[in-house]
């Protein structure tokens, strides 16, 4: 095992922000998770996982230990006619393992395609675009525990699935590390195509009869198309969460503001967060290298040098901005740390 120390993690994770941590050890086997864990000291504490780094944000330095897992592998576990069963390993890349099920026409995550990230972290947000979320193809999940190194399966139910949310950023926040994820895929795929701009791009590209390669590729156009890349400038994707609403707060706005962006949801109603931020003109705006992307403006940038601490001071005025005009407070769907 390599333990490297007082390592930048600049080039870690997708913002691109300025940050060390005190050691870092990277794991490339299931059998050395549960060592490593155990071999931690006190001092070598806390103890944070990192995949691609595309949905953190570091406002400081960490005093502990942060974790990669490279572990690869896709397993068939069983398969029927309808159905078929594969366990992937924590380390896999997300989109990679989507282009392999699509490649074999096994459907159910063509809609998640392009979503940066590994498969380890995919869980802990409930990953989703395009009107699919992973709890729809998750079965279960393999985990240790980061202070005791017990393993534990966690069923889908029991991960407590909601959007962008489960148990992992809940009551489990930071205690395990997932280390596999069983999903369960479409021999016979259904295709996913309620989301709007989907079936524009779809019939935009005369295509009558989609597979789920189509979806895969047409999902892939509207995501080049809409969200920056974070090798052109840092990000990490959504900053903040679509906000979920009740009804009757929605009917008073609705009132007010005819145009807001709106989506059915089963817990009420859920806004665009971006309509809501454009509405308050902070598209395009910028403080130093802290900025609001021109384009999409749910997503913050950092132009070259913004510090995390930078990044959080804009975070922060904008939700001030929307609260005083909404009456809404935006929940960060980021992990700060
Ligand atoms: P990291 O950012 O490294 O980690 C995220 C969190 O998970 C951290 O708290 C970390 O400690 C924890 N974690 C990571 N791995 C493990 C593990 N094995 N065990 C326990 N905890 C772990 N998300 C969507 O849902 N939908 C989108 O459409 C989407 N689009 C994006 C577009 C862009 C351009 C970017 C930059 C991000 C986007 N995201 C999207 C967010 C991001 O891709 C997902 O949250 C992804 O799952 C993060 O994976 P990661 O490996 O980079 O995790
Ligand atoms: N809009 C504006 N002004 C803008 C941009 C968008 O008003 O400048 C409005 C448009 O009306 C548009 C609506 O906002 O219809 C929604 O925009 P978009 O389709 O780009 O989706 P989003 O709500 O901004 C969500 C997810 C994305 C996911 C896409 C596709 C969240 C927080 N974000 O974005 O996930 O890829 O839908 O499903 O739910 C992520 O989580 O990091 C992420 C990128």
């Amino acid at each position: 095992m390599v333990i490297e120390e007082q390592k930048s993690l600049q080039q870690e994770h997708t913002f691109g922000i300025q940050a060390s941590t005190r050691y870092f050890i990277e794991i490339n086997r299931d059998e050395d998770i549960v060592p490593v864990i155990l071999s931690l000291t006190e001092d070598q504490k806390p103890i944070m996982i990192l995949g691609d780094g595309s949905n953190v944000l570091f406002t400081e330095n960490f005093p502990g230990t942060v974790i990669r897992l490279n572990t690869k592998g896709i397993a068939v576990i069983s398969e029927n006619e309808e159905f078929i069963i594969v366990r992937v390993a924590g380390g896999e890349i997300w989109d990679e393992v989507v282009a392999y099920c699509v490649e074999r026409g096994w459907g159910g995550v063509e809609n998640l395609s392009l979503i940066p990230g590994r498969i380890g972290a995919s869980p802990i947000q409930n990953i989703g675009a395009y009107g699919v979320e992973l709890k729809e193809v998750l079965e279960e999940l393999e985990t240790v525990h980061l202070e005791t190194g017990e393993k534990r399966t966690f069923s889908r139910d029991d991960c407590r699935f909601g959007y962008r949310e489960s148990i992992f950023q809940q009551t489990l926040r930071g205690q395990y590390f997932i280390t596999g994820v069983t999903l369960k895929l479409a021999k016979k795929p259904t295709l996913n195509l309620g989301y709007g701009s989907v079936k524009q791009e779809l019939e935009r590209s005369g295509i009558t009869s989609p597979t789920i390669k189509d979806v895969r590729e047409v999902v892939c156009r509207i995501r080049r198309s809409k969200l920056p890349d974070p090798r052109d400038a840092g990000n990490a994707g959504s900053f903040f969460r679509n906000p979920v609403i009740r009804t009757d707060q929605f009917a008073g706005l609705k009132q007010q503001y005819p145009d807001i962006v709106s989506f059915a949801d089963s817990n009420g109603v859920k806004l665009a967060a971006a309509w809501l931020i454009d509405q308050c003109n902070w598209k395009g705006k910028r403080a130093g290298d802290a900025g609001v992307h021109p384009d999409q403006p749910l997503v913050l940038v950092n132009y070259g040098n913004a510090t995390g601490v930078e990044i959080l001071a804009l975070a922060s005025l904008i939700r001030q901005s929307v609260l005083v005009k909404f009456g809404i407070l935006l929940e960060p769907e980021v992990n700060i740390l």
